[in-house]
């Protein structure tokens, strides 16, 4: 019996957000936000703060990073210090950061793709050079699986690479990688000498009882060589809130990436920390409900798709509340995003986006209550019928 309604939410439209803003009427099932409101802990957490009414500069209470800690040693048996935890307020800053960080001007930087969007625009930002492997697409029982392919991988190194950034679990294609891909991932980097950016913002969204394996866990010489990217904020469903850490064991590196950030990455603002608290101090009751009502709209919509829309091919998300679809097959006019946000009126992420391996494809965001999944995909079977 759950407590929590995730078949509830509160209306979103006139908020300000960025989700159902972009697109006007069109039902937004794209970026990678839930409608879901937060665990009520963090709601108190957050009244009791703003009712306080002082809003100075603040610091990272000593008890959020000791919860950290704590909570590392529980889920991954992984010892994590309190000075190895650096905050930030936001991952794409610290993907950024990682970029400016590591190696000179000019040096490069690895992908695999199709990944989040901001992985592929790091690098240029910060004046290194992009390199890309596309992950392996294969299908399994009709649905769309991804695989890393380590000879594609070790082809795209290059003298000058110098930084790997890996999205784990992924986004888009739904993998939460296992210990064996994960360790040949490792010995790989250790033998070209990269540094390696792990984004695992999806680390606590595995489905199935699956287990997160953090990179940096796999043993001390690759957690020399990490800088471990987590954050409360997909998980709790507060991305808005900016606030997000690194964890890096290797004080040099941390120097460096401590040195990339100064000056220009503001501090995690007060409202952030108090929520981030509360949200992995008593959030996991409604974690372990979420999950379960991810899962039960993760397996609606896969088979809403085999059945319902012809042609297109599905992942089965391991984590994430992100599905992967694949329209290659429909014969659709102009691209599949622009289709389904004219003809059916959804607003999908367009795969293109994604770098190579996304031109074709959509990726639907399933965090919503199980009705509003229903209308999307209804409407997207009807734009596909009568196309
Ligand atoms: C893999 C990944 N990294 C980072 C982010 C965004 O992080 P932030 O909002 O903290 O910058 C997202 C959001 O979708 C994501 O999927």
């Amino acid at each position: 019996m759950m407590s929590h309604d995730f078949d509830q939410s509160p209306c979103r439209e006139g908020t300000d957000s960025l989700k159902w803003q972009r697109y006007g009427d069109a039902l937004p099932l794209w970026v990678a936000d839930m409608d879901f409101p937060a665990p009520e802990p963090v709601l108190a957490a957050l009244h009791e703060r703003v009712a306080h009414g002082v809003f100075g500069y603040g610091a990272p209470p000593i008890a959020l990073t000791e919860t950290l800690c704590a909570r590392m040693a529980n889920l991954y048996q992984w010892a994590v210090k309190p000075e190895e935890i650096v905050y930030l307020p936001g991952l794409v800053c610290g993907l950024n950061v990682a970029c400016r960080a590591v190696g000179e001007s000019g040096d490069e930087v690895l992908v695999q793709t199709p990944v989040y969007p901001p992985f592929l625009a790091a690098p240029g930002n910060q004046g290194r050079q992009l390199v890309t492997a596309e992950l392996t697409a294969e299908s399994r029982d009709g649905r769309l699986y991804y695989t890393i392919d380590p000879a594609a991988f070790a082809a795209t190194i290059s003298p000058r690479t110098r930084l790997f950034m890996l999205c784990h679990p992924h986004n888009p294609v739904g993998r939460a990688f296992d210990r064996a891909e994960l360790s040949r991932l490792a010995d790989l980097c250790e033998r070209y000498d990269l540094t390696i950016c792990s984004d695992e913002i999806h680390c606590d969204l595995l489905l199935d009882g699956r287990q997160h394996v953090p990179l940096a866990t796999l043993g001390p010489e690759i957690a020399r060589r990490c800088i471990t990217l987590m954050a409360p904020s997909k998980t709790f469903n507060i991305p808005g809130l900016g606030a997000s850490f690194a964890i890096i064991q290797n004080p040099e590196l941390q120097q460096r990436f401590k040195q990339a950030l100064r000056g220009i990455v503001p501090d995690v603002n007060i409202l952030g920390m108090t929520a981030t608290l509360a949200a992995y101090q008593h959030g996991s009751g409604w974690l372990r409900e979420l999950l379960l009502y991810l899962a039960a709209n993760r397996d609606y919509l896969v088979d809403i798709v085999v059945r319902s829309l012809p042609g297109v091919r599905v992942t089965v998300p391991e984590a994430t509340y992100l599905a992967w679809l694949d329209c290659r097959e429909v014969d659709l006019p102009g691209n599949p995003h622009n289709f389904f946000l004219k003809e059916a009126g959804v607003a999908l992420n367009d795969g293109a986006t994604f770098g190579p391996g996304g031109e074709g494809f959509v990726r639907l965001n399933f965090g919503c209550p199980r009705a509003r999944l229903t209308e999307g995909l209804e409407q997207m079977r009807v734009a596909l019928l009568r196309h």
